[in-house]
């Protein structure tokens, strides 16, 4: 019987508990990757990816956008969540139906019920874009879990501990892995290998990530 589970594991989703509080459900959100990639193009078309300052004037490598009620933003002056998107001075998009009904049926999978996503962070990956190990740590309380979804290229998934320096396990993310985190695991500090270059039918060469959140109180 092990036999025919592992050889379901190359097509058909399956969750990988990675902790107490951690879960990689890889393949999750393979079936409505289309619809996302739509609804992220749509969104890109109201409020533009851009390739944001950090507060010690650095450019980042990935570029973003937001949807949802609040938007994670960095410049020289600090991270924080906006309500208005600072290039437009609109509200940011609304997030759509088809990426909230991913990020709760996910969080709920990993045993999170109720969660409710106000902000929703896109980072679009090209070849050589990376994300130094950080912690999510902008929103008002951590106790909501973090669900993060991933379309497009792989990308090797730093996963470490609650100090910088922990060594971090390396996962290999694919198209449609959902990984998410919460509770004692909450503030791990995370991170993203640099992307190697390649072609995907749905993003061609980058790779997307949606970061669901609970921002504000
Ligand atoms: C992030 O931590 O904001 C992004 C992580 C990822 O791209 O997988
Ligand atoms: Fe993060």
């Amino acid at each position: 019987m092990t036999g025919d589970l592992f050889a379901t594991h190359q097509d058909e989703p399956y969750a990988e508990r990675l902790g107490d509080c951690t879960v990689w459900l890889h393949g999750f959100a393979y079936n409505s990757a289309s619809a996302l990639v739509r609804a992220i193009e749509e969104i890109a078309r109201e409020a533009p990816f851009r390739q944001m300052i950090t507060p010690g004037g650095f450019r980042m490598s990935a570029a973003m956008t937001n949807c949802g009620r609040l938007g994670w933003v960095t410049d020289r002056t600090g991270y924080r969540y906006t309500e208005h998107d600072p290039q437009t001075a609109r509200r940011w998009p609304e997030m759509p139906d088809c990426l909230l009904e991913l990020a709760t049926s996910a969080a709920q999978e990993a045993g999170y019920s109720g969660f409710a996503p106000d902000a929703c962070l896109i980072n679009r990956y090209l070849p050589g874009s990376r994300m130094s190990l950080h912690q999510d740590k902008n929103e008002e309380d951590y106790s909501a879990p973090i669900v993060s979804v991933s379309l497009g290229l792989p990308m090797v998934f730093q996963f470490g501990g609650m100090a910088r320096n922990d060594k971090p396990a390396r996962l290999p993310l694919s198209h449609g892995d959902v990984v998410v985190w919460g509770g004692a695991d909450r503030l791990r500090y995370h991170g993203v290998s640099p992307l190697k270059s390649g072609y995907h039918e749905l993003t061609g060469d980058c790779r997307i990530n949606l970061t669901f959140r609970k921002a504000g109180a």
